[in-house]
């Protein structure tokens, strides 16, 4: 099983979107995937129509290590299965903490998993903490959309310099542009010429788009509605390859 996180220290720049909609192509390409939403905002599980199942953290710390499938819901999707939000809220950040060693825990969580799963997928909320080190562990790959603006630049550096401070595989970190609007010149020119700090990027290119939006109106991924031609649906899809690819998957 691979493991990819969409992750950025800035909040509202399409982790969300991403991996909704990654997690959904990669189940209609035939990869078994499990979504697990890591943010307490819970929004890709909504987008999912996932509820969370009763399960304690002590259940989970006691129990085999098999005991973390109770946490796992279906999607309406083939191949995708859940892990909503609710869990992580209330006892994720307990369970990270008594699990040695502390930046493996997620890891060793994910684990039971590998057998029944090709693809994890992590949505992660905007930070640097406790559980942004465990996803930086257990990720084959960390998904870093930016938004063309220099602010949303400055997280990502502030991102690759924690990597490297914390010892971190600086080869994980992969951002791609995201809500690019080529009407605005700012993004213009730095989407024709990228900061050193995009030099690893994918080169998928998520335009900023109503159509991306609806997805909070339909609560499905972009591919159930929008029509194949869509200009963002095909950016996800490219990015979808890309992501693919680079997991060797
Ligand atoms: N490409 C896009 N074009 C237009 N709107 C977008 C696009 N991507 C995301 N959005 C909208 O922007 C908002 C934030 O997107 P999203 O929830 O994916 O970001 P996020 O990085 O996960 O945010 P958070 O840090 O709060 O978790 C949502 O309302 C979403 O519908
Ligand atoms: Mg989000």
């Amino acid at each position: 099983m691979k493991t990819l996180a969409l992750h950025n220290l800035k909040g509202g720049v399409g982790k969300t979107a991403a991996a909704v909609n990654l997690a959904y192509l990669a189940a209609a390409n035939d990869v078994r995937t499990l979504l697990w939403d890591l943010d307490p905002q819970g929004a890709a599980s909504w987008y999912f129509h996932g509820e969370p199942q009763d399960c304690t953290a002590k259940d989970l710390l006691r129990g085999p290590p098999s005991t973390i499938s109770r946490l796992v819901v279906p999607s309406p999707y083939r191949q995708l299965d859940l892990v909503p939000a609710d869990f992580s809220y209330r006892y994720l950040d307990i369970l990270l903490r008594k699990i040695e060693p502390p930046r493996a825990a997620l890891q060793r969580l994910l684990k039971p998993f590998a057998g029944q799963y090709r693809l994890a997928v992590l949505d992660c909320p905007p930070s640097l903490s406790h559980l942004a080190d465990n996803v930086f562990s257990a990720a084959d790959l960390v998904a870093v959309p930016v938004v063309p603006t220099f602010l949303s630049l400055r997280a990502l550096e502030q991102v690759q310099a924690y990597f490297q401070q914390e010892g971190f595989d600086a080869k994980k970190l992969r951002p791609f542009y995201s809500m690019a609007d080529r009407r605005r010149s700012l993004h213009r020119e730095l989407l024709e010429r990228p900061p050193r700090a995009m030099a690893r990027a994918f080169k998928a290119v998520i335009p900023y788009a109503a159509m991306v939006e609806r997805m909070g109106e339909r609560r499905a991924p972009m591919a159930v509605y929008a029509p194949s031609e869509d200009p963002a649906l095909l950016a996800y899809a490219e990015l979808w390859l890309e992501v693919s690819a680079a997991l060797a998957l």
